[in-house]
C-alpha cells in the first residue's frame, strides 16, 4: 500500500495512459503505427496542455496495461523513462500483453506496483485481470477478496476501481468475447459498498463513457492503434492516438476528458485482420 500524506487537499490530478504496445526494437509498428513514436506524441500533448493550462500537471499517472506489446525488459524501461519526467508517482498493472514478473522486475521503484494507492480524500484499487496466455480478463479469487477488503477498511474514501479488461459491454462483438469474464462476481463485490465513484479500464482502444448504478464507467483510446467503435470483427478506426486526464474532486465527483494528438503522422494498415 503506498500513503500519500502531500497530496494536498484539493482535487487529485490524475492522468491515464493505456495500451502503448512497446517493444524491444525503437522502430517497431503496430499496423503502421510506430509505438514509441505514437507513446512520445501522447506525450508531448499532455505536457502542452500543461502549458497552456487545459489541465493541471498530473499528481498520479495510471498506466492501465499492455505497456508493452512484446513483455520486453526495453519496452518497460522506455515507458519508464518516458512518463518519469511527466509524473514521477505512478501505478501499473498488467494487460493480456504483459507479463507481470517481466514488467515488476524491470524497475527497482516497486511502489509503481502497490495495488492501492490512498490519498486525502481518494485511494485508487489497481487489480490485475491478466490470464497468463489468454487475451480475455479474469479476476483471481485474490484479487476479489483484496478489492472487498480494502473497500471495507476505508469507506470514507471515494474510490476508482482500476484493472485492464472491460467488465460490461462496449457493443462491439469480438471485444466483448474478451473482456472480464467474471464481471459479475466483480459488480458483487463493488455493490456492496456505497463509497465506488468509478471503474476505469483499458483494452478496447476506444474512448467510452457510461455509468452504472451511479458509478461512473471509462475507457480511454490506446496511445497507438485505435479499434473501431460497434464493430462485429476487428477493424481498426484511422483516428490519432490519445489520453484521458481526470479531476477527483473531494466531493467525490469526477470530471474527464480525452485528448488526442491529432498532429501524429501515422500511416494506419486499414486492411489489417488483427493485431
Ligand atoms: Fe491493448
Amino acid at each position: 500500500m503506498n500513503m500519500d500524506k502531500n497530496a494536498g487537499s484539493g482535487t487529485l490530478n490524475l492522468l491515464q495512459i493505456t495500451d502503448s504496445h512497446l517493444t524491444k526494437d525503437s522502430k517497431s509498428d503496430l499496423l503502421g503505427v510506430v509505438t514509441r513514436d505514437s507513446l512520445d506524441a501522447v506525450l508531448k500533448l499532455v505536457e502542452k496542455n500543461i502549458a497552456g493550462q487545459e489541465h493541471p500537471a498530473p499528481d498520479f499517472l495510471l498506466a492501465s496495461g499492455d505497456i508493452a506489446q512484446d513483455a520486453s525488459n526495453e519496452a518497460y524501461q522506455y515507458f519508464n523513462d518516458e512518463t518519469e519526467a511527466l509524473c514521477s508517482k505512478s501505478g501499473w498493472f498488467s494487460g493480456n500483453h504483459d507479463d507481470t514478473l517481466v514488467m515488476t522486475g524491470s524497475l527497482s521503484d516497486k511502489a509503481k506496483f502497490s495495488k492501492v494507492f490512498r490519498f486525502d480524500h481518494w485511494q485508487l484499487i489497481l487489480l490485475d485481470s491478466s490470464v497468463k496466455g489468454s487475451v480475455h480478463g479474469e479476476l483471481a479469487a485474490s484479487e476479489l477478496s483484496l478489492l472487498e477488503q480494502v473497500l471495507a477498511e476505508r469507506p470514507d474514501l471515494h474510490t476508482l476501481v482500476c484493472l485492464h479488461h472491460h467488465p460490461v459491454d462496449i457493443g462491439s462483438v469480438w471485444l466483448d468475447r474478451i473482456g472480464l469474464h467474471n464481471r459479475d462476481e466483480f459488480f458483487k463485490v463493488l455493490d456492496k459498498f456505497d463509497n465506488v465513484r468509478g471503474v476505469i479500464w483499458g483494452h478496447i482502444h476506444q474512448e467510452w463513457e457510461s455509468e452504472r448504478n451511479g458509478v461512473r464507467l471509462f475507457a480511454t483510446p490506446s496511445t497507438c492503434i485505435q479499434f473501431l467503435p460497434k464493430s462485429s470483427g476487428f477493424a481498426v478506426e484511422n483516428i490519432a492516438p490519445g489520453y484521458r486526464n481526470l479531476s477527483l474532486h473531494t466531493n467525490g465527483q469526477i470530471e474527464s476528458r480525452v485528448y488526442r494528438a491529432d498532429d501524429f503522422k501515422f500511416d494506419l494498415d486499414l486492411k489489417s485482420t488483427g493485431y
